[in-house]
């Protein structure tokens, strides 16, 4: 029987690549899969700007034995993918889908066949349809439904698996829904929603994690968050205030409960500052402490960089379109604080900043202030327009040299003491993105999908696993 603390006896690092259900696995409504959100709102919603849906992706679901082949071909020992909640409960609660488990059986069993070590996200986004009707997040029952749902995957999976993570990005997650409003149900700038979501959602995350440790399964769980650091432009003024509700804003609210067990001590001023209120219930505090995440998972793109607020009215900027847009990432809240842009740091064709070396500054912050026992980097790379030559190989020189700039500072981090000992490129193959269909390509493994979704690795693909060769050959 394998045993969690076999991971990482042989090798202190997991190098790998991730996906998420929805983004590559297509066969949306195959074998008695339920209806998730995203399906419902892609076939019916005016609002998909990218006119095109997850239907069919990547075919990871027919295609997973190539891909995990590929992967292990590249030399990578773990890989990191998520459960979709509508094919295990096809309504999200109540009957389970035998077929749901099924698929997951075997990709878990080929994964470990292949010396690829599973590493398990239970919500990356999708959530069934029944459920997004009768409220979704926003409904304090989804802390049950979700706790039901996470104890069917522990009970079925928990024997091969030993690395999970509740929940994918709740800040980026709820930032997106209820703020910029580019997910459904496409809220804009409710900010009450923004904070009562994410407080939802690490309510959810304690108890599926109580029940796992409840179980004494051999094994971690931990919480996926995006970001890590905020750092204020030097014009800022009102230093103090902008750091403590921007960190608040971006960080704490997700990490005090996911790492401390506990909301920040600010969350009362800062949800004044708004003109919000939590709504909590009694019990809530002990659910926290006793929901404490075994390690955190980081998805690192970029830092927060922020500065004084104005008077300007609150504004959100963000950047659907790839090149056909000016725009970049950012918000401006009304007197509160607001992104601050630096001409020195280059940005993506889709507004957002290239800084490799917030790989190091949120490493260290975060250690330093959450000390958690592990971290591992669950998602962090490169999107971009990419082109391939007639056999279908792309040359993808940038992300290569981008991904050895973010490595070269995640080992210095790790080399400095912080306990870093993971990494998943995003992503293991091209896969549909949320915001821009299959445009904005990620992959490690190029997905033709114009033509019969044929795979071909590109030059990163093989950089990448000559990487993972080197670090453990020492040189
Ligand atoms: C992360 C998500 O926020 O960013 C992924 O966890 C997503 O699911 C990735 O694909 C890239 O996002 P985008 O918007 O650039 O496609």
């Amino acid at each position: 029987m394998r045993k969690f603390a076999d991971i990482f006896k042989d090798k202190d690092f997991l190098w790998g690549a991730g996906t998420a259900a929805y983004q590559c696995e297509g066969a949306w409504n195959e074998d008695q899969k339920g209806l998730g959100e995203w399906d419902y709102f892609n076939h019916n919603s005016k609002l998909n700007i990218n006119h095109t849906d997850g239907d069919v992706a990547s075919d990871f679901y027919h295609r997973y034995r190539e891909y995990i082949d590929l992967l292990a071909e590249g030399h990578q020992n773990t890989i990191r993918f998520s459960i979709s909640w509508a094919r295990i409960l096809p309504k999200g609660t109540g009957q389970v889908n035998q077929k749901g488990i099924d698929f997951y059986n075997r990709v878990i069993d080929y994964a470990i066949e292949k010396n690829l070590e599973p590493n398990i996200s239970l919500f990356h986004y999708d959530l069934p349809y029944e459920l997004a009707v009768d409220g979704g997040w926003l409904n304090r029952k989804i802390v049950d439904y979700f706790a039901n749902y996470a104890k069917i995957c522990f009970e079925n999976f928990g024997d091969r698996v030993k690395i999970w993570a509740t929940i994918n990005e709740p800040r980026y997650y709820s930032y997106c829904v209820n703020v910029v409003g580019n997910y459904p149900p496409n809220r804009h700038l409710d900010f009450q929603s923004y904070f009562q979501y994410q407080y939802n959602l690490m309510l959810a995350s304690a108890k599926a994690i109580k029940i796992y440790h409840d179980l004494g399964l051999d094994g971690i769980i931990g919480v996926v968050h995006d970001n890590g650091n905020v750092e204020l432009a030097p014009e800022t003024k009102n230093k103090k205030n902008v750091q403590l509700i921007g960190d608040f804003f971006y960080n704490r609210q997700i990490l005090c409960p996911a790492l401390l067990g506990k909301m920040p001590e600010e969350t009362d001023e800062v949800l004044a500052a708004f003109n919000c209120l939590l709504y909590r219930e009694k019990d809530d505090k002990e659910l926290l402490a006793a929901g404490k995440a075994d390690y955190l998972g980081l998805n690192l793109y970029n830092r927060q960089y922020l500065t004084d607020g104005t008077k300007d009215v609150t504004k959100v900027f963000h950047n659907n379109q790839g090149s056909r847009s000016k725009a970049k990432e950012g918000i401006q809240i009304h007197n509160l604080f607001k992104s601050a842009f630096d001409p020195k740091v280059k940005r993506n064709q889709w507004g957002r900043e290239e800084l490799p070396r917030v790989m190091y500054t949120a490493l260290c912050e975060v250690q330093r202030k959450y000390q958690p026992k592990l971290i591992m980097i669950t998602e962090n790379g490169h999107g971009g327009y990419e082109q391939a030559d007639e056999t279908g190989f792309v040359n993808d020189e940038q992300r290569i040299k981008l991904t050895a700039e973010f490595l070269k500072y995640l080992l210095k981090a790790k080399s400095e003491g912080v306990k870093v000992h993971g990494y998943y490129h995003w992503s293991a193959m091209d896969l549909y993105s949320w915001i821009n269909g299959y445009e904005k390509r990620y992959g490690l493994i190029r997905v033709d999908f114009a033509h019969q979704l044929a795979l071909t690795p590109k030059k990163s693909y093989y950089w990448y696993r000559d990487f993972i060769d080197q670090y453990f050959s020492g040189s």
